[in-house]
């Protein structure tokens, strides 16, 4: 139990249309996670889901019932806030039995219950404390504990991490992995993170302005992207975008030039390209110190020593930014020439619309899990 089916899925306030006809389908125990930025609709996505926005046209369904018409609590969902929304004068066994006293279980049961999930969430100890004696990432604990006591089909979390510090929330991501294993119950997980995205996603839904801009395992979406907004979106630091422009296509592939020197792109090659202006996309990891099919000279404004890795950050003679991500130990200085080589097997190659060519990336025989063999 708890599948989710998203069919044309429409939404609307005052004649804006913040939701363009959604269709997802989520799989009993995936863990799924809408990534966008903000305003691009996340929120308004899973409380369309959840049932507390009603949707403008479009089905919900969850195990095969539409449930549009619908209250929240007949959905068999919990849903977690970034706020974590607790009673501050209650207990925390207090806070978690909550959903259960409305139900009316028998105090053994809840009791039973609040303690098996106090155990899962490492708060056992706490229960008799009041969340103003919590840390944040305790406080989050005991709003997801409420959530799990009411044994969902389907967890929906919004930003539930956003209020807490960076370490914590690497801690936390951890904790939801985990218990996604131990409960393996469906979840859906709103970010603008993309970090959040790839750490703990089995699949991705990146959302742009209210479409889908791509579904896909975090490493597909990596290797793969479909258009410009996926590839600067996911990755960090941002993938580069080069000027180029194609000089002729082949079997091979595409090729393409830049500042003067010519390369061959292994992508499926479109006939229409050539004398086109196109994007070439490579991930500031991907730069070479030495070696590449074609170089880039820059002077870096700002270096970045992160200790296991050196970043610097440029901009092109034609302005557009760029950046490097080197070794540690890369021998480069602010104000210094950096010249970075290019591998065309490591770029990406986007027509003048933003559609990525087709990588020759088998994404299979370089080990990774595909969940999605056809993308
Ligand atoms: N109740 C509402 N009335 C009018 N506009 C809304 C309402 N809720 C959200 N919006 C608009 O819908 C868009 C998407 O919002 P939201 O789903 O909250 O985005 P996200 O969670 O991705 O940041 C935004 O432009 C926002 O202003
Ligand atoms: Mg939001």
């Amino acid at each position: 139990m708890g599948q989710l089916q998203l069919k044309e899925v429409n939404k609307s306030f005052d004649g804006y249309e913040v939701l363009k006809s959604i269709s997802l389908g989520v799989d009993e125990g995936e863990f799924i996670v809408f990534v966008g930025p903000s305003g691009c609709g996340k929120s308004t996505l899973l409380r369309m889901i959840a049932g507390l926005d009603s949707t403008s046209s479009g089905d919900i369904v969850i195990d095969d019932i539409r449930v549009n018409d619908k209250p929240p609590v007949d959905r068999g969902i919990a849903m977690v806030f970034q706020s974590y929304a607790l009673y501050p004068h209650m207990t925390v066994f207090e806070n978690i039995a909550f959903p259960l006293r409305v139900e009316r279980l028998p105090e053994e049961k809840i009791r039973e219950k609040v303690e098996g999930v106090a155990k899962i969430l490492q708060l056992d100890k706490r229960l008799q404390q009041k969340p103003g004696m919590l840390s944040g990432g305790q406080r989050q604990r005991v709003a997801i504990g409420r959530a799990i006591v009411r044994e969902p089909k389907i967890f929906l979390f919004d930003e539930p991490l956003s209020n807490l510090d960076a370490a914590l929330r690497a801690e936390m991501r951890l904790e939801l992995s985990k218990l996604h294993a131990q409960l393996k119950a469906t979840m859906i997980y709103v970010t603008h993170d993309q970090i959040e995205a790839m750490t703990m996603a089995d699949r991705i839904v990146v959302l742009n302005a209210g479409d889908i801009a791509q579904v896909g395992a975090p490493l597909e979406l990596y290797h793969k992207p479909r258009n410009l907004f996926v590839a600067g979106f996911i990755g960090n630091p941002k993938m580069n975008f080069l000027p180029v422009v194609c000089t002729g296509t082949s079997d091979e592939g595409v090729t393409v030039e830049f500042a003067g020197q010519s390369m061959l792109v292994p992508v499926a090659p479109r006939q229409y390209l050539v004398g086109k202006a196109m994007t070439l996309g490579i991930r500031p990891e991907h730069l070479q110190l030495g070696g590449g099919n074609i170089n880039v000279s820059v002077i870096p404004a700002v270096i970045e020593h992160l200790g296991i890795n050196t970043i610097a950050y440029a901009n092109l003679p034609t302005g557009e930014p760029f950046c490097a991500l080197l070794p540690g130990s890369a021998p480069v200085q602010a104000g210094n020439e950096l010249k970075v080589g290019i591998k065309a097997e490591d770029c990406h190659l986007f027509d003048a619309d933003g559609w990525a060519l087709d990588r020759r990336v088998n994404l299979a025989e370089l080990g990774m899990p595909t969940l999605n063999p056809e993308a």
